[in-house]
């Protein structure tokens, strides 16, 4: 890969993260809130809301089809929905640029309203899967067409009242699942889904609290149509894989302490903890409580010597954006860190296995690729160099992570993709470690 995108950034070892610091709002859980706001009537108010490229380009979305979505300051959003019936044909093709989790989820909804869309998105996004929900949503009685037998973006979908349908999913994906929920609440009768492992579970806790029947049976779900949502207000907390970035640079900057507040805990979400956990981090969990229907609380963490270890199976989809970061933290640590079952890294954003071997070797990591999974030789310190972000925002985080703990500076292209979850990355970098990250022009 080349460079994507104008600028490069040099991160600068600076010494130790200190301070307190309060994460943006949680991408998963604001992208479900404009959705089901959006099918609602009435009203609704999401506080916390994350506003980064990914959201609005949802926003911006269920705007285009008739839905009033108003950003009332930088953390609340007001939306005006028309019922599960009101939203409008868009009369132009809906972009969605980097974000996969519209993408699937949106392609869940459309598939069920009585009018032809078309999803497309950025070149990312474009070369990223999407037949793990339109086959399931075929087998539902779906229309949707796409490049490469409906499995590559641009996609065509022509709406239509679905049946119900028990799906096994055979990936542990909450995109797929919460497609399919989605698609289900449009649709009369009883849809079941089944993943082989637990997802993120943000759908099902959202319909929860706000008042849409779901039953949850281990990894069994069962949902049925329903004629109504009410408005509702939700509290969006911090999103922990905002907060994992800054946690992992805290554990390995010698003589760092670092409080991440109101951050969102969510047990499916925080298998890095257990990861870092089992390399020998102790990390300090408070103020534990439950917003709208998830758990927060403040993490406390201080710099200490890790070891290697070993994350495969269940634990990999509660930590499946943290592995980037995690791959850091496994660089700095001593002995070797094996990473298995992971083969859906190669579906995200970009081939995330291939991005982390590559650009930690030009760190000095030795890294061995396998295919669903790394093996990562720890070091007692990384060599700064120019690498390269491959325009993917958790790559260029975990870079900036490995550049602030690493001896030399180093440069990240394509800084500015960081806004896709989180726009304000660098600055808030810059405010727990002064002077770490400036912005070169090219
Ligand atoms: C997400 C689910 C995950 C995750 C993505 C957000 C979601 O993808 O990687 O960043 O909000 O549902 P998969 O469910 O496809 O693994």
């Amino acid at each position: 890969m080349g460079t994507h995108g104008v600028g490069r950034m040099r991160v600068v070892p600076v010494g130790p993260v200190k301070g307190e610091l309060t994460l943006p709002g949680d991408k998963s859980i604001t992208h479900r809130a404009i959705i089901l706001g959006s099918l609602a009537d009435g009203v609704s108010e999401i506080r916390g809301a994350l506003q980064s490229d990914d959201c609005r380009d949802t926003a911006k979305a269920f705007r285009a089809m008739g839905v009033p979505i108003d950003e009332l300051d930088d953390e609340r959003l007001q939306i005006r929905g028309g019922g599960l019936r009101g939203l409008k044909e868009p009369a132009e093709v809906l972009d969605l640029g980097n974000s996969g989790t519209t993408m699937r989820l949106l392609t869940g909804v459309l598939a069920t309203q009585r009018f032809f869309s078309v999803l497309t998105g950025d070149q990312y996004l474009r070369a990223r899967p999407m037949a793990r929900v339109v086959l399931p949503l075929r087998s539902m009685g779906a229309t949707i067409l796409g490049r490469d037998g409906g499995n590559l973006p641009p996609l065509a979908i022509q709406g239509a009242r679905l049946r119900a349908i028990d799906y096994v999913s055979p990936v542990a994906s909450a995109q797929v699942k919460s497609a399919i929920l989605l698609a289900g609440l449009l649709t009369e009768g009883e849809t079941t889904v089944t993943e082989p492992s637990l997802s993120r579970d943000h759908t099902e806790r959202m319909f929860d609290a706000v008042g849409i029947p779901i039953d949850r049976n281990g990894l069994h779900l069962r949902v049925n149509g329903v004629k109504q949502i009410a408005a509702f207000q939700v509290i969006v907390p911090g999103d922990f894989s905002a907060a994992a970035f800054f946690l992992v640079a805290a554990l390995v900057i010698p003589g760092s302490d670092l409080t991440l507040c109101d951050v969102g805990i969510n047990p499916t979400r925080i298998g890095l903890l257990e990861a870092l956990q089992s390399m020998g981090a102790a990390i300090e969990i408070s103020r534990n409580r439950i917003v709208s229907g998830e758990p927060v609380a403040d993490l406390h963490v201080r710099s200490q010597a890790l070891h290697g270890t070993e994350v495969a199976g269940a634990l990999i989809p509660r930590m499946v954006d943290e592995i980037p970061v995690f791959a850091v933290a496994a660089a700095l640590a001593a002995g070797t860190t094996t990473i298995r079952n992971a083969g859906e890294l190669r579906a995200k954003e970009v081939d995330r296995l291939a991005a982390i071997l590559q650009e930690l070797r030009r760190f000095g990591v030795q890294i061995e690729p396998r295919p669903d999974g790394l093996i990562i030789h720890g070091r007692p310190s990384l060599t700064g160099c120019h690498c390269d972000s491959w325009g993917d925002h958790r790559m260029a985080m975990a870079l900036a992570v490995a550049g602030l703990a690493a001896e030399g500076s180093t440069e990240i292209s394509y800084p500015s993709c960081v806004s896709s979850s989180f726009p304000d990355f660098w600055a808030r970098l810059n405010g727990v470690a002064p002077g770490a990250s400036v912005l070169l022009e090219v």
